[in-house]
């Protein structure tokens, strides 16, 4: 049995929209399990925009530091849109990635048990749907050379570098392969290496680490065939590991071949283990205060964050089954075509546990 030396400090950060509503459920869910933990929370995204003028306070960066691991709600908030670039909501999300070095987001997408009606996809393709992709997160055309300018021709343009380094790509690439150690033993490399040097330069270094991985059987797919197999044949793929643009397209894509993007957590890691734990959805303005977001993709991510940061496997899996078990009975949030409310979806949970 794992013991902790001191209760570990976990950061609520809950952003914008729907953030505050799903992680609130998710915290009430960690609370119930006993453990010693101690929760601090700080504003992110347009919440922290609007009352400090920065998406990403001093403070709350500085708590995000000094927790043992990190929950976030979303960002993203309408009234910020004409805002300059660094001080969009987003901002705050891409910079705590960053700050942190969390470059290995887990995307795990599985069907649960009686959501086959909710998935876009038959029920027996989407019976069979049990992988997860391995996104990087630091990198890519998100964090290249950026900018706005006029062409000599007098034409407005916009670009964004998109480039990897060797390290970059061994990294993730390694993350990969651990998973897939852990899991079905099968890795698939997805990139654009018949047109991009980035992804030329990826395949070759995931083959050399692939050495490393005998265990592992390694195959290559071109990001459009693997959006295309993603719903074709998606119990084809155990491991997905690839770029942060690739990797944030297919995970959307993944979620709704399970039911909802509701449903989707996920760990953003780096080299030591420590992590920030996200739904995979935004903010959803549009439904922002209601009580109708689907809180459970918040509350899997507090189980990866027992997992993945505070060293309880079996505190993440009771969480896990209870989620399991309660979409199972048929309670169900709006995403789903229920008509639990959010709070109502946090206690089927809470009371499944
Ligand atoms: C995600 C989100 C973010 C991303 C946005 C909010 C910056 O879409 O986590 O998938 O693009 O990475
Ligand atoms: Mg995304």
């Amino acid at each position: 049995m794992v013991t902790m030396a001191h209760s570990s400090l976990i950061a609520i950060l809950p952003g914008d929209g729907i953030g505050p509503e799903v992680t609130a459920e998710a915290r009430r869910v960690l609370e119930a399990l006993g453990l010693d933990l101690a929760f601090e929370e700080a504003p992110v995204g347009g919440a922290a925009y609007h009352q400090t003028g920065n998406p990403l306070p001093e403070a709350t960066l500085d708590l995000a530091k000094r927790a043992d691991a990190i929950l976030f709600g979303s960002v993203g908030e309408p009234s910020c849109d004409a805002l300059a670039r660094h001080l969009r909501p987003e901002q705050a999300i891409l910079g705590l990635r960053k700050e942190l070095a969390l470059f290995a987001n887990l995307r795990p997408a599985k069907l649960f048990a009686g959501l086959e009606d909710a998935s876009a996809l038959r029920p027996e393709v989407a019976r069979a749907i049990d992988l997860l992709i391995v996104r990087e997160l630091n990198g890519d055309v998100y964090f290249g050379e950026k900018g706005m300018r006029t062409t000599d021709a007098g034409l407005r343009q916009g670009y964004d570098l998109m480039s990897y380094d060797e390290g970059e790509v061994r990294r993730i690439a390694i993350a990969g392969f651990a998973a897939a150690q852990r899991r079905r033993g099968k890795l698939c490399s997805v990139d654009k290496a018949n047109v991009l040097e980035t992804s030329q330069l990826w395949r070759d270094v995931v083959i050399e680490v692939a050495a490393d991985y005998p265990d592992v059987a390694l195959s290559h797919m071109y990001v459009d065939n693997a959006a295309m197999q993603l719903v074709r044949d998606p119990g084809q793929f155990d491991v997905i590991v690839t770029g942060n643009l690739f990797g944030d397209i297919l995970s959307d894509q993944a979620s709704m071949c399970v039911g909802s993007i509701g449903l989707l957590p996920s760990a953003s890691l780096d080299e030591g283990g420590k992590g920030l734990y996200e739904p995979i959805h935004g903010s959803a303005p549009d439904i922002a205060g209601q009580g109708k977001a689907n809180p459970c993709a918040a509350i899997l991510s507090a189980a990866l964050m027992l997992r993945h940061s505070l060293g309880q496997p079996a505190a993440a899996d009771r969480i896990e089954a209870a989620v399991a078990s309660a979409l199972a009975a048929g309670h169900r949030t709006a995403d789903l075509g229920g008509t639990c409310s959010t709070k109502a979806m946090g206690d089927a949970v809470l009371a499944a546990l």
